[in-house]
């Protein structure tokens, strides 16, 4: 029996990638998960496969960066299982790079809204139902590029410094009340952007792989991992961190 059992975990772009992995990982601890993304067809063939491992989930349409679609994606989770124990803020959207002087201040709009809004707006949401429940865990999906430069896309970069200073400042507000919030910070994993990356420009994986001492991508279930240890009784006493899953990345 999964040590998640009773538990009701929220997703976010959970159809696909890190998000599709952790789905899975908390259905197979034996969470009742919340599957929010954007396009029916992939959420409910992730909610499928989950039934038909004999666990419990379900897809909630949602785009992140819509603050009413963020309050109704956690009211709808909480009308159907009742509580909210556990949130993996993992959906992002955004993009561009390039030279900061060329990036049309648009672009910088449309990326900060995609990963860093979005996921002020989700712990927003969230932080009440799990205050209700009596507690709860916060994972946010931020990146190595929110610990160091990414010269390819600053305005990304400083998305994803910004979740992890929501995620530290978050985490010290509200520990006392019950709720842990913490962030994992992926470097380079195998999911559809990096094999549309190495499409657009083949060769680009064993470049970046040059900066991953591992010397491989990482696997989106080592990092839904990450995230299901993160939410568990063993991290009981990790408090605002940025946890690397990186092979060695940061270490360089
Ligand atoms: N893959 C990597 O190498 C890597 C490294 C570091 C961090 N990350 C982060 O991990 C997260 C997931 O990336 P992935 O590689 O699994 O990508 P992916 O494209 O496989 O999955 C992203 C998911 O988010 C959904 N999504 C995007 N924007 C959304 C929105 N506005 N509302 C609702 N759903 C939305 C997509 O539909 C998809 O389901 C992102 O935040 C990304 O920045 C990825």
């Amino acid at each position: 029996m999964g040590v998640m059992m009773g538990k009701v975990a929220l997703v976010t772009g959970g159809s696909s990638g890190i998000g599709k992995a952790t789905a899975l990982a908390f259905a197979a601890e034996g969470a009742k998960v919340a599957i929010a993304s954007r396009t029916r067809g992939t959420g409910e063939q992730v909610v499928a496969e989950i039934r038909a491992a004999g666990g419990e989930a379900t897809w909630v349409q949602t785009d992140v960066s819509q603050a009413d679609q963020v309050t109704a994606m956690v009211a709808t989770t909480v009308a159907i299982y009742g509580r909210l124990d556990f949130a993996f803020n993992n959906a992002g959207s955004g993009g561009g790079g390039g030279w900061l002087a060329e990036i049309a201040a648009e672009d910088f709009d449309r990326t900060i809204a995609g990963y860093l809004r979005s996921c002020f707006l989700c712990m927003r949401a969230e932080i009440p139902a799990m205050l209700k429940s009596g507690g709860g865990v916060i994972v946010n999906n931020s990146s190595v590029d929110g610990q160091r430069a990414f010269p390819w896309d600053p305005v990304y970069s400083a998305a994803k410094h910004g979740v992890l200073g929501l995620t530290k400042s978050a985490a010290v507000q509200y520990v006392r009340q019950g709720i842990r919030i913490n962030a994992v910070c992926p470097s380079w994993i195998d999911t559809p952007p990096i094999a549309e990356m190495e499409a657009r420009d083949p060769g680009a994986t064993e470049r970046v792989l040059q900066h991953q001492p591992i010397g491989r991508l990482g696997e989106a279930r080592e990092v839904a991992d990450a995230v299901i240890w993160l939410c568990s009784d063993g991290a009981s006493f990790i408090v605002g961190t940025a946890l690397a899953v990186d092979g060695g990345y940061l270490a360089v």
